[in-house]
């Protein structure tokens, strides 16, 4: 596929634990076209946090490759893989992730202010992103100040400040309402429409799995296609 933004080859990962061996992952191919919006569905420790954290960098494989946008992830060295998480990525972790010395708004700006690029208006971007989130009387709490479900939408927030290619969603609406969640996700349809932004999204909720292109199933390390 000439248009893919990831392409997942052969991608294993063993976990050792004295004499205990988990196949966390287990010969996972994947290829992603641009612009699609992907779920992972599958029980509790099926491997879904383990694969999102080796697609964004985080986890190396024991075998295989990851390339993110034409990027070999894992052959990158360590400035080379930062800058590909930090120009390429947004990453909504599976829990709560925020700083909590800054406020709501900082926390949102910070993956640009890492990026040192000469500043636009992201304060202004960071508070029209939160403002869609429902979080507009919320930019200067910190995160102790906010509940929750206000606190996964601040992460949620964060994810998308550097305008990422591909978003990496790990259960972003676990902890949030349903009118939230169903906000939440509007959210995430329209920046895939305008902006052809790549979701892969892991998600216990089948409904919210419906509303993809795609949907994955995990099963003890094993990605099959298909609900
Ligand atoms: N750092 C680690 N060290 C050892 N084993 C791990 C580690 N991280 C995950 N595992 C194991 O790998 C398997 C997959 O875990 P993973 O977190 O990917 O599951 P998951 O599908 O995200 O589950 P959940 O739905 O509960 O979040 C599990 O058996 C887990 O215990
Ligand atoms: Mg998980």
């Amino acid at each position: 596929m000439s248009d893919s933004i990831l392409v997942i080859k052969d991608v294993w990962k063993t976990y050792e634990i004295g004499d205990e061996r988990i196949e966390a992952l287990q010969a996972i191919n994947l290829d992603i076209e641009k612009g699609s919006f992907i779920s992972i569905i599958g029980h509790s420790g099926s491997g879904k946090t383990t694969l999102l954290s080796v697609i964004g960098g985080l986890t190396e494989p024991t075998q295989g490759s990851v390339s993110l946008d034409g990027a070999d992830v894992w052959k990158l060295n360590d400035a080379g893989l930062s800058a590909l998480r930090n120009e390429k990525l947004g990453f909504i972790f599976q829990f709560s992730s925020l700083i909590p010395t800054l406020r709501a708004i900082d926390n949102v700006a910070l993956p640009y202010i890492f990026q040192k690029r000469n500043n636009t208006d992201i304060y202004g971007r960071a508070e029209k992103i939160l403002s869609i989130l429902g979080l507009s009387k919320k930019l200067n709490s910190f995160p102790s100040e906010l509940s929750g479900g206000q606190q996964r939408r601040v992460a949620i927030a964060r994810a998308f400040i550097n305008r990422p290619s591909i978003i990496l969603a790990d259960e972003p609406t676990g902890d949030l309402d349903a009118q939230s969640e169903s906000e939440v996700m509007e959210f995430f349809s329209e920046i895939n429409e305008k902006e052809k932004t790549t979701f892969l999204l892991v998600t216990h909720n089948m409904e919210l799995a419906g509303m993809t292109d795609r949907i994955y199933r995990m099963k003890d390390g094993i990605l099959t296609n298909g609900g």
